[in-house]
């Protein structure tokens, strides 16, 4: 019988020489459900997607799909899902019927398949896929991911580059295609896609999940992180190794936090204060907007540089 999980990460960790792009993340997304891996650049997501799709190896961790260890199991994990990539890797001089037939022929799956997409997407079965719009063009792509018929989509960042009208019908129809039972896992950086598409979204930065929850706790569970400014004397080494797990930032003097929990966070300044002596000169919150808490949580301005040396970033 088919598991319950449609994907399951455990502890996965990509390594490249030794920078670690994915830091060791675990998660299940359930058959029909549609979740988001929401985060900005560089934080992860491709090479997450990348793993689970195969295309690149897991350094540690294990991870199935549909039951098949992603590891051992490359070829069944493949024929049980599709992919849309980050980059369309459909080609430019084929209509979209001979790029369709093409991914149709690879997969051994029935023409039939292609002409139904054709209409049911509306697409122009005799045009050349580099004539068409970027908007048609990720409609092609999801046509091609769907043409073996595979329980599980993997969509990455499928409206980035779309102008918003586009951006909106892909949106509708992820939405739908998850309606009828489809597994959708999907990467975005954008906070108005994972809130209108999933129904469960991780929030990754910096190679970790740092946030997890239902689409409609988001904004609860971004809009909870509390900040925290507080400015104490002495600031020692011990005191700074003691706070580093709740990622203290400084500005002007102060040391500021994004807490979930304050009255806790509070209860350790006070213990810390009694262990280490320090006399506490401010101490205040403040609950800033959804948006400036995800761009807080994600550092959002603070671009890792990138590790592929081919690339100016
Ligand atoms: N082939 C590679 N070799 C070395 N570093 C890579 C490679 N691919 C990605 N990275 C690095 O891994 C990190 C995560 O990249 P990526 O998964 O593409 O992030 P995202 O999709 O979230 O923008 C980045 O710092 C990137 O430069
Ligand atoms: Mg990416």
């Amino acid at each position: 019988m088919a598991p319950e999980e449609a994907i399951r990460a455990i502890n996965i960790v990509k390594r490249y020489g030794n920078f670690e792009a994915v830091r060791g993340i675990s998660f299940d997304v359930k058959r029909g459900e549609a979740f988001a891996l929401l985060g900005p650049n560089g934080a992860g997501k491709t090479t997450t997607v990348r793993m689970l799709t195969t295309l690149t190896n897991i350094t540690s961790g294990e991870a199935y799909v549909n039951g098949y260890s992603v590891k051992s199991e490359g070829l069944m994990v493949r024929r049980s899902i599709g992919l849309v990539p980050d980059v369309s890797n459909l080609y430019e001089e084929l209509t979209v019927e001979e790029n369709l037939n093409f991914v149709a022929d690879l997969y051994d799956a029935p023409r039939e398949n292609v002409k139904m997409l054709l209409k049911e997407f509306n697409l122009p079965a005799k045009k050349k896929f580099g004539k068409l719009s970027s908007g048609f063009k990720r409609r092609v792509a999801i046509a091609a991911a769907l043409v073996h018929e595979p329980s599980v989509l993997f969509l990455d960042e499928p409206t980035n580059g779309l102008d918003v009208h586009s951006a909106k019908a892909v949106r509708a129809l992820v939405r739908e295609l998850n309606k009828t039972g489809m597994t959708v896992f999907l990467t975005t950086h954008n906070m108005v896609e994972a809130e209108s598409i999933p129904q469960r979204v991780a929030i990754m930065k910096e190679g970790r999940i740092i946030a997890e929850g239902k689409r409609t706790e988001l904004s609860k569970l971004i809009g909870k992180g509390v900040r925290v400014r507080l400015r104490v004397e002495p600031v020692s080494n011990k005191l700074i190794e003691a706070l580093l797990q709740y990622g203290p930032n400084f500005d002007e003097g102060d040391l500021v936090f994004l807490i979930g929990d304050v009255d806790e966070f509070i209860e350790e300044i006070c213990r810390l204060r009694r262990t280490l002596g320090f006399k506490v000169l401010k101490l205040s919150t403040e609950a800033p907007g959804i948006e400036e808490v995800f761009i807080e949580l994600t550092g959002n301005d603070r671009e890792r540089p990138c590790h592929c040396g081919g690339c100016p970033l």
